[in-house]
């Protein structure tokens, strides 16, 4: 362990959260329904046919969520806004003003507090209304997006200066229209991942620049995408084909959004090998990974000002000898993937705890992307242990991974502004319902008044904060 040295002063501590996963309030006072609501609806989608529907009732604890922020100490609070509760039918021509008054609440008991909004603008509860019209699948949906995010610099911005586009878009593209587990659970492995993906990137790009043209010179914020990341180590790390696949499975992981957005507005060299035009050069099937003009690169390179991400655990990488069938996110790159047993598990299949891949893993960002100023957006462990307050192992994750994350910033010189715990408390964890839990307070799901309780982890981590590190 390393015991000693403090993150830099002017580092951000956070917990973070999600709309659909803590408000409640599903059609309290006019809100639109999401793709989220009908899908939990519908009885055997949700683990105990758990839903969203009152969550952790955050809708109506905008003081007590900001007092027990008040409490953890923390200097940002990220959360996301709730597209259909701003515009119930998904566009700017049915305004909720209750949906706007609720996060004007929420966001001036923050800023009254010193605590930092940090907005996610998309966090996967897409309006019914517009998946009806396609979803992302559809073009429609960038101007859609744009004139959702405008409304809300528009309106939030005065007192925002943190705005994250997208949540995840890989998940978005793979596990919404790819393996389709997520809703609107399109099963289309074949290319509905990579068309939705471009829609997701060219959105992104289109509320850039929005922010950029209408918006940075007098509210002066931040705007990126946040990816998800796992750290990939090679099988056998002197294999150069496992040390190929590692980077391979990066590549189709982060660099499927962030190559465009940080580098040359295109996709990675390998993914148009592996699924683009040049595929055909190795007899597979062509041309599933669709094309920017030179116009759109240019458009798309650049929409990033900092390096938001989310990560959970790690994964050996090893490259795959025979193709697999059918078509999967696998498939495609050519690798396998597991975990390995000797890591400490926890209550979410392919989640492990290995801290040294935060290590790694910020170094990778470092040298690939050019050391851009980095936020860890999303990190934390579900356990089984539901309800429970003696929560020792998160402790142990926390203090592994935040170690692991100083050792980055002091030693090699990782340019790393601020961590969030995910999460600031239990909350419904999309197919899994309310198990496992992944909070720093519990959240009592059969009391109708959701009371929390901070857990020992809270206690912990508000030490962290007070010392600015790990407390000796
Ligand atoms: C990432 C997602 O952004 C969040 O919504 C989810 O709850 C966590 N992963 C934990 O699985």
């Amino acid at each position: 362990m390393y015991f000693y040295g403090t993150f830099p002063e002017d580092f951000t501590w956070g917990v973070s959260s999600a709309a659909y996963q803590i408000e409640g309030g599903w059609d309290a006072d006019g809100k639109g329904p999401s793709i989220w609501d009908n899908f939990t609806h519908v009885p055997g989608n949700i683990k105990n046919n758990d839903t969203g529907d009152i969550a952790c009732d955050s809708y109506n604890k905008v003081e007590e969520d900001i007092y027990l922020l008040r409490a953890l100490g923390v200097k940002n609070y990220r959360f996301s806004l709730s597209w259909p509760r701003i515009f119930p039918n998904g566009r700017n021509n049915s305004i909720n003003s209750h949906g706007v008054d609720y996060y004007n609440r929420l966001i001036d008991g923050l800023v009254a507090n010193n605590i930092t909004p940090i907005i996610t603008l998309y966090h996967w509860d897409l309006p019914q209304a517009l998946q009806d019209i396609g979803g992302w699948e559809s073009s429609a949906l960038i101007d859609l997006f744009d004139s959702y995010a405008d409304f809300c610099f528009r309106t939030f911005g005065d007192r925002v200066k943190f705005w994250i586009t997208i949540n995840e878009p890989q998940v978005i593209a793979w596990a919404s229209y790819g393996s389709g587990e997520l809703p609107p659970n399109v099963k289309d492995p074949g290319s509905a991942p990579y068309k939705v993906a471009h829609i997701l990137l060219k959105a992104h790009a289109r509320v850039y620049h929005t922010y950029d043209d209408k918006y940075r010179a007098s509210q002066r914020g931040v705007i990126a995408l946040c990816p998800n990341i796992d750290w990939a180590e090679p099988k056998t790390p002197s294999d150069p084909k496992d040390i190929e696949a590692a980077d391979r499975y990066l590549q189709f992981l982060v660099g499927w959004f962030a190559h465009p957005v940080f580098k040359n507005g295109d996709y990675p060299e390998v993914m148009k090998w592996k699924v683009g035009n040049r595929s055909e050069l190795q007899n597979l099937p062509s041309s599933r990974l669709p094309v920017f003009t030179a116009e759109e690169r240019d458009y798309i390179r650049g929409t990033a000002d900092v390096f938001f991400f989310n990560t959970y655990t790690s994964k050996i990488v090893t490259h795959a000898t025979t193709r697999l069938s059918p078509i999967s996110y696998e498939y495609d790159q050519e690798v396998l993937t597991k975990v390995d047993s000797s890591w400490p598990s926890s209550a979410v299949t392919g989640h492990r705890a290995v801290a040294w891949g935060l290590r790694r893993l910020l170094n990778w960002i470092k040298e690939e992307y050019g050391n851009p100023p980095i936020y860890i957006i999303e990190n934390g462990v579900g356990l089984a242990t539901k309800s429970s307050i003696d929560d020792n192992t998160r402790i142990f994750y926390y203090k592994t991974y935040i170690d692991e994350a100083l050792k980055a910033y002091k030693l090699d010189g990782v340019n790393l502004k601020g961590y969030n715990a995910w999460s600031f408390m239990d909350n419904f964890e999309w197919l899994n319902g309310y198990d496992p839990t992944f909070g720093l307070h519990q959240v009592d799901f059969d009391n109708p008044n959701r009371p929390r309780t901070p857990k020992r982890s809270a206690v912990y981590y508000a030490e962290i904060i007070r010392n600015n590190g790990i407390p000796f």
